[in-house]
């Protein structure tokens, strides 16, 4: 990439899902909730799965025109995530008493094999929410290992290492305002 751009932008092979393009998605994507949820008299309450989904969320709610309730849950995934023995512990939970009148929307910034959202969909479905919808930024179909389909996607994306705008390697590169492709030798060196 070129010298005049941030140094860490050097680590990204090239850019998968740029700045404008995100913002054209998340553009799309509000609309399209907006109209799902405009003439509900429920409470809709936007559970955000940290950490990744952050940039992606604080993106997406400021363009949604409804009286939205905002809430976090954290997850984490044990043994491989190849194998039916990859399990999901809940980190942090939501501690709500209000859940039958809940239209509960789970925002993620990818899905992979599909593991973490099947879970979360069914254990809140449990926990008496009204409804659950899911909305992710990214999805790559070719990996994944339950049958999920999310209700809001931002695009597709190819099986390759992707990081910024919440996803990360190494818990790094977060921070980048676009989604790129990591550079090789960042992970070869
Ligand atoms: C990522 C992503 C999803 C999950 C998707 O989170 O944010 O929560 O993996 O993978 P799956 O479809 O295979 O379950 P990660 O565990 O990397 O945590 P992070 O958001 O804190 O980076």
């Amino acid at each position: 990439m070129e010298n005049n751009f941030p140094a860490i932008y050097n680590d990204c092979a090239r850019i998968l899902v740029s700045q404008q393009e995100i913002a054209a998605i998340c553009d799309r994507m509000a609309a399209e909730i907006t109209d799902t949820y405009k003439d509900s008299n429920r409470r809709l309450v936007m559970v955000v799965i940290l950490k990744g989904s952050m940039p992606f969320a604080s993106e997406l709610m400021k363009r949604l025109d409804l009286p939205l309730e905002l809430e976090f849950m954290k997850v984490s995934s044990y043994g491989s995530g190849t194998t039916s023995a990859g399990r999901i512990n809940i980190v942090l939970d939501l501690h709500r008493g209000d859940l039958a009148n809940v239209d509960i929307i789970v925002i993620e910034d990818i899905i992979d094999s599909g593991r973490t959202l099947s879970y979360l969909v069914e254990y809140l479905k449990l926990g008496g929410a009204n409804s659950v919808k899911t909305c992710t930024m990214l999805d790559k179909p070719s990996r994944r290992e339950v049958e999920f389909v999310p209700d809001y996607v931002g695009t597709v994306v190819p099986n390759e290492f992707v990081v910024g705008f919440g996803l990360d390697y190494n818990e790094k590169y977060r921070n980048l305002p676009f989604i790129g492709v990591l550079a090789r030798h960042v992970y070869e060196k």
